[in-house]
């Protein structure tokens, strides 16, 4: 098997100088190696900007919370930024590891980094699972193991993480696995021409069909996972809010109309009140799977549909070359 590269990275704030400048991925910044067996332990991707940046940082704030943050390059900015969260307070702790999104390998490499970091802070288990991380972009460009990068970044990353992870969160009493969709998903249907053949067709689409297969994939991964009342699946549709999301490598036209949405959109404190519902509420309701504003809602009839989801499960299982566990998928 090929060796693994550790990549995960203990922040302290010696680095405050030089901002924006990106710095040596594998390089060790060690300090903070010890956390509070009782603290929660979550794990958010894509934490350097938007939603999962606030909620990484409310849950320092509030204390009690270790929490391995995902970004795609380790940025001198974001260093400083989560030093210094590291510093101001102390009854959580945040450690980064790296990986980006768009390559499997590259998550692959990120679940081990993942693992290796908890063994060394004492745990063998995760509570929250915050799949954050995601891409709107401008252009379909595809990655080098041929995946369109939103469908990629936004979608086949957070399957193969949950799918890896599973034994951590299964050695949990409470565990969550959180992701997000927004609302043009569920006005729309999944199209495998469009994710087979994403040159044909607009960015959009590709985003849309993406946020719509996280909906349907924990939907169907809820139901497979029913008589493991321990896990339990939840997205997070959170309206416009203002973020990044759109803007970056997207220039002319796509620009104005990302910068004209976010005029309108919710401010990302307000973006993230379902998210942080879902990870502090002692007691949830049982098989509601999708939130709004804080409340349980009804996803599409098409998402619900246990066939259409059926055929996604399968089909991401097989890009991903993943094992179906079922019996009856071991028939096929
Ligand atoms: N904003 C909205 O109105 C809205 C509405 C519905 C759903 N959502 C969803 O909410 C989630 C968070 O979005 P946001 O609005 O907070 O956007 P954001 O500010 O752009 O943050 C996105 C985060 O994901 C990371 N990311 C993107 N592509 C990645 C990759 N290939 N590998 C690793 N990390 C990657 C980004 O890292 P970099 O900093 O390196 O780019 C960033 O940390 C997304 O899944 C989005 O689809 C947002």
């Amino acid at each position: 098997m090929e060796k693994q590269k550790e990549d995960v990275v203990t922040i302290k704030s010696s680095n405050k100088k030089n901002t924006n400048k990106s710095v040596k991925s594998n390089k060790k910044i060690e300090t903070k190696n010890i956390a509070n067996k009782d603290n929660k332990v979550v794990v958010i991707t894509g934490v350097t900007s938007g939603m999962g940046n606030e909620v990484t940082k409310r849950l320092m704030e509030k204390g009690g919370y270790t929490i391995i943050g995902t970004c795609r390059i380790l940025l001198s900015k974001s260093i400083n930024e989560m030093a210094s969260w590291n510093e101001k307070y102390t009854k959580s702790d945040l450690h980064l590891a790296i990986g980006d999104l768009t390559e499997m390998a590259q998550v692959r490499n990120l679940f081990y980094n993942i693992k290796i970091k908890l063994q060394k802070l004492g745990f063998d288990r995760i509570d929250i699972l915050y799949l954050n991380a995601g891409q709107m972009l401008q252009k379909i460009d595809m990655s080098s193991e041929n995946n369109e990068l939103q469908w990629a970044s936004n979608y086949l990353a957070n399957v193969l993480l949950i799918e890896l992870l599973l034994p951590l969160l299964r050695n949990s009493k409470d565990a969550r696995i959180i992701l997000t969709t927004c609302d043009k998903a569920l006005k729309t249907k999944l199209n495998w021409d469009i994710i087979n053949n994403p040159k044909k067709y607009s960015a959009t689409a590709l985003y849309n069909q993406s946020k719509l297969a996280e909906l349907m994939f924990a939907l169907e991964f809820d139901y497979r996972h029913l008589d493991e009342k321990n896990i339990r699946t939840f997205v997070v549709n959170p309206g416009r809010v203002r973020t990044n999301l759109g803007l970056r490598y997207t220039t002319g036209f796509q620009r104005f109309l990302c910068n004209l949405r976010n005029l309108r959109a919710c401010s990302v404190e307000e973006g993230i009140a379902s998210v942080m519902y879902l990870i502090e509420a002692p007691n949830l309701p049982s098989r509601v799977v999708y939130y709004k504003n804080m409340c349980p809602k009804m996803p599409s009839n098409y998402a619900l549909d246990l066939c259409n989801r059926e055929e996604l499960y399968k089909s991401s299982f097989r890009i991903l070359n993943l094992p179906l566990e079922s019996p009856q998928d071991l028939e096929e």
